[in-house]
């Protein structure tokens, strides 16, 4: 009797656990993303907020989940907004984006991370601050970097030589930051895929 129930348990275990979420508005949420406890991997939790997908940062700031790849891992969240008349990204209270490290997903290495309204002694890293870096391209065309004309700023591919559960801003370093997938330097602006790719480590 009791290895029936046990085997019972087990089983409606592992079905739920398998079962992927419903859509989220017009979004398919993949396993293993989780909206809810009673399907996808709770591990994975996502959050469908009035028909969108929501990506929780450990800083406490909701990222709208753009795009998901379940095959290859990998979904992409939306930059953070620039305040308008200002050069702030919206997460810049809580240090710009990070990621729980005991969570199963970091930032892949396919984002070039342009940081914006830096101070001089952020030179010291190993930042791409040239006159030709990308971030004045972008600086010049995008309207939403407005606010962030004429300020120093910056720009590094996001690889596995750093930290990947981060990209950091405050008061006193870069205030603002964009990020672009798979960046094309030759294309225009405005078709960059504009985006921060996060990987997440497969169930097992
Ligand atoms: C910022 O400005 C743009 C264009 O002028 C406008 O569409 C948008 O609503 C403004 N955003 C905020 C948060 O005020
Ligand atoms: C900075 O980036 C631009 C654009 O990719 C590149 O042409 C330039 O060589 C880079 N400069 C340095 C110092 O890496
Ligand atoms: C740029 O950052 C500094 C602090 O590092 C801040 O005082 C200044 O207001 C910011 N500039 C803009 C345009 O937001
Ligand atoms: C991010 O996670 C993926 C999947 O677990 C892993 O393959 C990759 O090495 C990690 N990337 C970094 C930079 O740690």
């Amino acid at each position: 009797m009791e290895l029936v129930i046990f085997l019972l348990l087990v089983s409606v275990a592992q079905v739920s656990s398998l079962t992927p979420c419903p859509k989220c508005g017009s979004m398919e949420v993949p396993y293993p993303l989780s909206t809810d406890d009673s399907c996808g991997d709770p591990r994975y939790k996502v959050y469908c907020k009035n028909g969108g997908l929501e990506f929780l940062s450990a800083g406490g700031t909701y990222y709208e989940v753009l795009s998901i790849d379940p095959s290859a891992d990998k979904l992409i969240i939306s930059p953070p907004m620039i305040q308008n008349n200002t050069c702030y990204s919206s997460d810049l209270s809580v240090g710009g984006l990070s990621l729980d490290e005991n969570l199963p997903f970091n930032i892949s290495t396919h984002n070039t991370v342009i940081l914006l309204n830096c101070s001089n002694n952020i030179l010291l890293s190993p930042l791409n601050c040239s006159s030709n870096s990308f971030c004045r391209t972008y600086e010049d065309n995008a309207v939403e970097a407005r606010g962030c004309r004429n300020t120093l700023c910056c720009h590094y591919l996001k690889d596995s030589a750093m930290t990947s559960h981060r990209i950091r801003i405050r008061v006193g370093g870069c205030t603002a930051y964009t990020s672009v997938v798979n960046i094309e330097p030759s294309n225009p602006v405005g078709s960059w895929n504009y985006g921060i790719e996060l990987q997440w480590v497969r169930p097992s």
